[in-house]
């Protein structure tokens, strides 16, 4: 039985029979507000036919959707507080107000073609948490917040988990401020412009652990049959984007072998990425170049330069040094062939993290208690758990998607009740840490 109207739920009056130690929450609220939500950066899909989210970090739509996720911590009767970087809080007090608190969330930004559910179900399912604690009457002795962080994606400024990365303290404050999108805007100048600036201390007080529940974005749980997984940890991810440059000529009177065309040293690197993954040199690697441009972009002149992003992805940090090595050797190699130049600049990079097995076995406990079935994965995707880790024992909660997973796209895809039983182990994960009273 999964409904809140179980005739138990919530009691307080001393002990209870076993099944009582759940909490669950309201599904058709968590359910419409992901959908409320998901129009605050609405937009039509052309390649899909579907809507999409396009709501980039200190962008409008993210002021806009901040404002609507703020109105709804309140609501849920948290003290907000916003830090340095723009990562807001919002507080549950406990009845020992001097102890850490158990922290759970996600972000609330998203790629340029994004879904309803990436990151969002993380901090709207925390809201819920609440609220179902509340509604349950159940005082807690640690406090319990929800965050969410700035710019996850890190699609507008380059950097991914940029506030959580802050928070943890592997990316300084003024670093992160002096990033730039790509019109040349600062984060800084975002954070003041759209109100996010916060007075908070961006290095925020510890917390006793921290849950994030987010949608897999893969296909592990669908092939296993399962809507929750329980998260082991995250993969290596590094980015880069490397900057050829050859010589710009006429396309029908230069000779091919006269050519320094930086568009061809680009797909020459392009497929050796593909080759390398598909080796097993490298492991489990994943490699793609999701952004190439060339210049000056004519149809009749040879293009003078490519810049391209490179993404690379392995669960173990010594394959992923292997294959950056790899690719370097390589890129050298096609330079010296073509007369181009090539040069590389680091956009992020974060090596493998294990999360908390004590988490974990809490989550599983939680999970267990409310018959929901689960597998355990390592995450394809980064996620803002990966830089708390660095601060407090941490796990997440993983909820299948439909079409195997996929997500960065308008397809993406949880079904209410997957996102209703994932949020309700969050739940019943928090309640345990905080420890009920
Ligand atoms: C975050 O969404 C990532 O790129 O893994
Ligand atoms: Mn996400
Ligand atoms: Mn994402």
């Amino acid at each position: 039985m999964t409904d809140s109207s179980r005739p138990d739920n919530g009691r307080t009056d001393g002990p209870a029979p076993a099944t009582s130690l759940t909490v669950r929450i309201d599904r058709e609220r968590l359910w419409s507000n992901l959908m409320a939500l998901k129009e605050i950066g609405g937009y039509d899909d052309a390649a899909t036919g579907l809507r999409g989210v396009r709501r980039l970090a200190l962008t409008d739509e993210d002021a806009e959707a901040r404002g609507l996720v703020v109105e709804w911590m309140r609501e849920a009767g948290l003290a907000v507080r916003v830090d340095r970087i723009g990562n807001v809080y919002g507080r549950r007090e406990g009845t020992a107000p001097n102890l850490p608190c158990v922290l759970m969330g996600s972000h609330i930004d998203t790629v340029a073609t994004g879904g309803a559910f990436d990151g969002t179900l993380g901090v709207l399912g925390a809201i819920e948490v609440v609220r179902a604690l509340d509604a349950a009457g159940i005082r807690t002795r640690r406090a319990v917040e929800v965050g969410f962080f700035t710019e996850e994606e890190g699609v507008r400024f380059g950097t991914d988990m940029l506030g959580s990365a802050v928070t943890a303290g592997r990316i300084p404050l003024d670093h992160a401020h002096a990033l730039t999108d790509a019109a040349g805007a600062t984060v800084a100048d975002e954070l003041v412009r759209i109100g996010y600036h916060g007075p908070e201390p961006e290095i925020r007080p510890v917390p006793h652990a921290y849950i994030e529940c987010h949608i897999e974005q893969g296909p592990i749980l669908a092939d296993a049959g399962v809507d929750i997984g329980i998260v082991t940890g995250v993969q290596a991810i590094s980015w880069q984007r490397l900057t050829l440059d050859g010589a710009a000529a006429h396309a029908g009177t230069t000779p091919i072998d006269a050519r320094h065309d930086a568009g061809l040293a680009a797909a020459e690197v392009v497929v050796e990425i593909r080759r390398m993954c598909e080796s097993g040199e490298f492991g489990r690697l994943r490699g793609t170049v999701g952004n190439l441009t060339l210049d000056p972009a004519q149809t009749n002149v040879v293009p003078s330069r490519a810049v391209l992003t490179v993404d690379q992805r392995n669960p173990d940090d010594t394959l992923m040094t292997a294959a950056e090595k790899h690719l370097a050797d390589f890129v050298a190699t096609v330079g010296t062939r073509h007369g181009v130049t090539a040069t590389w600049e680091r956009m992020a990079k974060t090596n493998v993290v294990p999360f908390d097995t004590g988490v974990q076995d809490v989550i599983a406990a939680a999970a267990d208690r409310l018959g929901h079935p689960y597998v355990k994965a390592v995450s394809g995707a980064g996620h803002d758990a990966q830089e708390i880790a660095a601060t407090c024992p941490t796990a997440m909660v993983f909820v299948a998607g439909e079409h195997a997973g996929i997500s960065h796209t308008p397809r993406e895809y949880s079904r209410p009740d997957a996102c209703g039983n994932g949020v309700d182990v969050l739940a019943e994960a928090i309640l345990t840490l905080a420890e009920r009273l």
